[in-house]
């Protein structure tokens, strides 16, 4: 499978399917909690200072390890350093367990399609609904298993093209329907406070779980440090401009993820108060309700909206998927079926526990996390960091930038290089302290 690879048919092509797994529930369901709850104007001042800086060296850094070898990350470490093979296997660990709670997240989306279809409009805008919901055992399993089903099934088929090609006309009609319901949201009495909260960075709202939660959001939104983007190179013909694509997919994807905070954010002042604005991994799906309830046909729109991020989010759950299938094919030689069972194993195994953690598991927590939230803690801010040090430190000691400097300039000028270096030789630094942090945080032993 290695050797002929099939590529991207251009750089629009590319562009569109790398952005087909950055886009997802990252965007629209993970950033605005996590702006509303660390400082709101101020993450967003932080989260895109990030992006243009270590994001951007990130992402090129990867998609040119890729195209350079022609292969995934497995087999991308092995063949620039024997030694670092460790690595590669290192970041595949990652989507897996991203998977499995990402499954669980879009679960919750289908079940949202299914209360609009059912005609459940009000009753879905009322406080306890959303927690009634995911206290429960049988459906949050039931539509946990349905998302990931739906995944396994387009992966095992191999019939991912269809699917893009359907999401490639679902996105823009999500993005619009998004500014759509963004701007009805900023015009309910009482949102203009949000709005402000939202776009005016405010110093005081600025702790150090600002910088370390936009951290790991870039890692998870872009699909970086952890192997995706490696792949998706590996798929990158070699006459394609990497920083002017790497560009267009970070414009797509922060656009998108600013987009979903000016929908919840302003709308959580105006329908909920302020006090909500920490609530976490439920906000949009008890947010974006009360706005559909007011609408006129929001019974429609809230099922169309709810629809359309599905598509999002099974573009970038098969990408994870069939960034794991894909290394146990090829390094234990596995079929697709048995690699494609072997993950069903695993997402199982985190993911069942996941859907609980809300109700009859409610009890059993990790350093004082259900368990979904300590498995996106242990991915975004654990292991994440841990590979974007390991790769930098890869790049600037191992290959040396030079690698990555001819990949990237053989097919044009490579503007950006010197905050491209800088940027390489100075993270791995600032993502120490921040990891540490983050896991002094975690374990109590500071407050932050
Ligand atoms: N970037 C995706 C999102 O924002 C999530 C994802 C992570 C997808 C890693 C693929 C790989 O939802």
């Amino acid at each position: 499978m290695e050797k002929n690879r099939s590529t991207f048919s251009g750089k629009l092509g590319f562009v569109l399917a790398a952005a087909g797994s950055a886009v997802g529930l990252g965007n629209i369901w993970r950033f605005p909690y996590l702006a509303a709850k660390y400082g709101g104007g101020i993450f967003l001042l932080v989260y895109i200072l990030l992006v243009l800086t270590f994001g951007f060296s990130l992402v090129v850094a990867e998609i040119a390890i890729g195209r350079k070898t022609g292969l995934s990350a497995v087999g991308a470490f092995n063949k620039l350093c024997k030694k670092f093979t460790f690595l590669g296997y290192f970041v595949t660990v990652i989507p897996v367990i991203i998977l499995s709670y990402y499954s669980v997240i879009g679960g919750w989306v289908i079940k949202y399609v299914s209360v609009y279809l059912l005609g459940e409009t009000q009753a879905a805008a009322t406080g306890g609904y959303f927690g009634s919901f995911i206290s429960g055992s049988a459906q949050p399993l039931i539509f946990f298993a349905i998302f990931f089903a739906l995944t396994a099934l387009v992966v095992l088929l191999g019939v991912q093209k269809g699917i893009e090609r359907v999401s490639k006309i679902m996105m823009p009609v999500l993005i619009a329907l998004s500014a759509f319901i963004a701007i009805y949201g900023c015009t309910i009495d009482g949102a203009w406070e949000g709005v402000i909260y939202y776009l005016k960075p405010d110093i005081s709202n600025f702790s150090v779980m600002t910088v370390i939660s936009a951290m790991g959001q870039l890692f998870y939104s872009l699909s970086i440090a952890m192997g995706i983007m490696i792949t998706y190179g590996s798929y990158m013909k070699k006459d394609i401009n990497i920083e002017s694509a790497v560009h267009q997919i970070e414009i797509f994807d922060t656009g998108i993820a600013f987009l979903a905070g000016l929908m919840v954010i302003p709308a959580v002042f105006a329908l909920s108060g302020p006090e909500n604005l920490g609530k976490g991994p439920g906000l949009m799906f008890e947010t974006l309700p009360m706005i559909f309830a007011q609408m006129k046909g929001g019974r429609i729109i809230g099922g169309v909206f709810f629809l359309l991020v599905f598509f999002a989010a099974i573009t970038s759950s098969i990408s994870l998927m069939e960034a794991v299938v894909s290394v146990f094919e090829d390094k234990f030689g596995w079929s697709r079926k048995t690699s494609c069972f072997a993950v069903l194993v695993i997402v199982a195994a985190f993911g069942i526990p996941s859907a609980l953690g809300y109700g009859v598991l409610g009890n059993f927590t990790l350093l004082g996390m259900d368990f979904l939230s300590f498995l996106d803690f242990l991915t975004n801010s654990v292991m994440m960091p841990i590979a974007a040090i390991l790769t930098c430190i890869f790049i600037c000691y191992v290959i040396k930038p030079k690698t990555i400097y001819e990949e990237v300039e053989s097919s044009g000028k490579f503007r950006s290089k010197k905050l491209f270096t800088v940027m390489l030789y100075s993270a791995p630094a600032l993502l120490l302290v921040i990891l540490v942090y983050s896991i002094l945080e975690a374990f109590k032993i500071i407050q932050v």
